[in-house]
């Protein structure tokens, strides 16, 4: 099964102004990089080579100037814009072009993490269809999506929930077949007026065909001030890669 990578970097990054306000927030510093670099050096990782980077039209050519061709990074750049942050999952939408019929490994723009993907992608690949997701357990379970799970299975989601059912957050990390879009195209948008990842994510978990994973080591976004800090600790106290 080959595998192409996305990894989403429109939105806003209101949460982050003024930080955010001249710039997006994947091209922030993290660490001694800039933020947008760890997702894809994951992917890479993961043997990932085919990347799609989807952003907003505002700094879409500063990303294109950063990122170039994918000569630098030993791999192959697609760019797509997306005209106004209406989701994460109408960003997705717009991979399926490129994704040519193949799975997907999605990456948020914004989540850090230290575990290697390839465990992951490897298991993804030896499923025969459906979806994989990497869950996480954390303290602040109501600034996530959060999973219900029973044994094996997921039973479902809910986004930003006041009264969570776990402390299993989903992590922006996710394995898609070539259904996805489809089940996009059947998206409402929700209460706040964007496509939701987490209606994907059920709609996979409706039909049976959800799998998960707890991820290893640690994970965070980097969408608030406290996480972008909470993230440049992790990684400065990491011997760089
Ligand atoms: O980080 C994991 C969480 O990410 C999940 O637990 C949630 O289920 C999921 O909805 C998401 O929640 P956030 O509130 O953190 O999403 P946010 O709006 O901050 O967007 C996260 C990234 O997604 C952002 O860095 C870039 C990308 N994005 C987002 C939107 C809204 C896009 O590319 N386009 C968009 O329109």
């Amino acid at each position: 099964m080959d595998i192409r990578g996305v990894v989403l970097a429109g939105g806003t990054g209101s949460r982050l102004r003024p930080l955010t306000k001249v710039t997006n927030k994947h091209l922030l510093p993290v660490g001694q990089k800039p933020m947008i670099y760890y997702p894809i050096e994951k992917l890479l990782g993961a043997g990932i080579e085919e990347i799609l980077i989807v952003t907003g039209v505002e700094h879409m050519g500063d990303v294109v100037n950063l990122l170039g061709s994918g000569k630098d990074f030993k791999c192959r750049f697609t760019y797509k814009v997306q005209d106004e942050a209406g989701g994460i999952a109408q960003a997705l939408a717009l991979a399926e072009n490129f994704a040519r019929c193949e799975s997907v490994a999605v990456i948020l723009g914004d989540n850090i993490f230290e575990a290697k993907l390839d465990k992951y992608t490897d298991k993804f690949r030896k499923q025969k269809n459906g979806a994989r997701i990497l869950l996480k357990e954390v303290a602040d379970p109501q600034r996530f999506g959060v999973a219900a799970v029973e044994g094996k299975k997921i039973t479902g989601i809910e986004e930003k929930p006041k009264n969570p059912k776990s402390n299993l957050a989903v992590t922006g990390i996710y394995f898609y077949d070539s259904q996805v879009f489809d089940i996009i195209r059947r998206l409402k948008p929700s209460g706040r007026g964007e496509l939701e990842i987490t209606d994907v994510n059920n709609a996979y978990i409706e039909k049976n065909l959800m799998e998960y994973d707890k991820l290893e080591g640690w994970w965070s976004d980097a969408g608030t001030f406290e996480s972008l800090g909470k993230v440049n600790e992790l990684v400065l106290s990491q011997p760089p890669q």
